[in-house]
């Protein structure tokens, strides 16, 4: 049996995945941040009828992950599939936002896959064998106002895998991003603390996010299992592309954007948003 460890399981995208990993066949091994807060991914796992093991991984700190890799390996000694999902959000202007805020954020969404890849790749390179699932944004190819810092770090983690594929492939590693839309997890673009900028862009942020619920295409709010399902099949089909975005908004925004330049792309966003300085 294949065997998966996944990072940022309490909640959202990481919980599901991790459940359809297990429905998939695999022994998952289930990572939280703090073990206090797994109540919601162990009730999952029983509703679904499978099972998983959980343990704890704070992608910022290398010692609970090198512990938890090796107490993988000494339990099954083998890892054939890391799902990088652990991530946090942060809105704000970049004016706004302290590089102390800017730090944490890439610590966890591209520094927390770094750490947990540099650990997982030598396991896989002795296989010669394994798959590296990484969840990015539509963020990372679509850069909106106030959530820049965000963006920067899921563009920074795509451009790693990037070149992650080139530099592994040739030791049988695999590697897959995938780039969800909006889907309603817990997943929230916290306000960054407010400084004494913060409030000259309040109001702007405030007209952007509401004009951005009436963008086509999100109307309807979208289903996490269907992020949950993309993971599976990276993990499982070999011929899965580098890059899948995942959401109808994801796929019309990214199409949008990948047709025109970025005048036109801006006039187009402004236009369906009615968004004016
Ligand atoms: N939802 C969306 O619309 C959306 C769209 C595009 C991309 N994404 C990406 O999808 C991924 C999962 O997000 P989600 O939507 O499923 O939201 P979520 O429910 O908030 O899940 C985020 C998970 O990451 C964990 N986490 C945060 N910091 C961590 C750390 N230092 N070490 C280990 N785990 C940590 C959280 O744990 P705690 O419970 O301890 O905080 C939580 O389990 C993220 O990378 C996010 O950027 C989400």
């Amino acid at each position: 049996m294949a065997v998966a460890l996944l990072t940022g399981c309490s909640s959202g995208f990481g919980l599901l995945s991790a459940v359809r990993l297990a429905e998939g066949g695999m022994t998952v091994v289930a990572t939280v941040r703090d073990l206090d807060r797994d109540a919601g991914l162990r009730s999952a796992l029983a509703d679904a009828g499978v099972e998983a093991e959980v343990d704890q991984l704070d992608v910022t700190d290398a010692v609970s992950v090198d512990r938890s890799v090796e107490g993988v390996l000494s339990r099954h000694g083998r890892i054939d599939v890391l799902v990088n999902n652990a991530g946090v959000g942060l809105q704000g202007a970049v004016e706004a936002t302290t590089i102390a805020q800017a730090r944490a954020l890439f610590d966890t969404n591209l520094f927390g896959m770094m750490r947990v890849t540099q650990v997982v790749l030598p396991v896989m390179r002795n296989q010669g064998a394994g798959v590296i699932v990484n969840i990015s944004s539509l963020a990372a190819l679509v850069t909106n106002p106030y959530s820049g810092v965000y963006s920067a770090s899921k563009r920074a983690l795509e451009a790693m895998c990037e070149a992650l594929h080139y530099e592994v492939s040739p030791h049988g590693i695999r590697i897959a991003v995938i780039e969800p839309g909006s889907f309603p997890t817990a997943f929230g673009l916290r306000p960054c603390a407010v400084g004494e900028v913060a409030p000259i862009y309040a109001e702007r942020m405030a007209r952007w996010n509401e004009a951005y619920t009436r963008l086509p295409g999100r109307g309807e709010p979208a289903d996490p299992a269907r992020v949950a399902d993309a993971v599976f099949e990276a993990a499982t089909d070999s011929g899965f592309p580098l890059r899948r975005l995942v959401g109808d908004d994801a796929e019309m925004i990214a199409a949008l954007r990948g047709s025109l330049d970025d005048a036109a792309f801006e006039e187009a966003v402004r236009g369906f948003l009615d968004f004016r300085d």
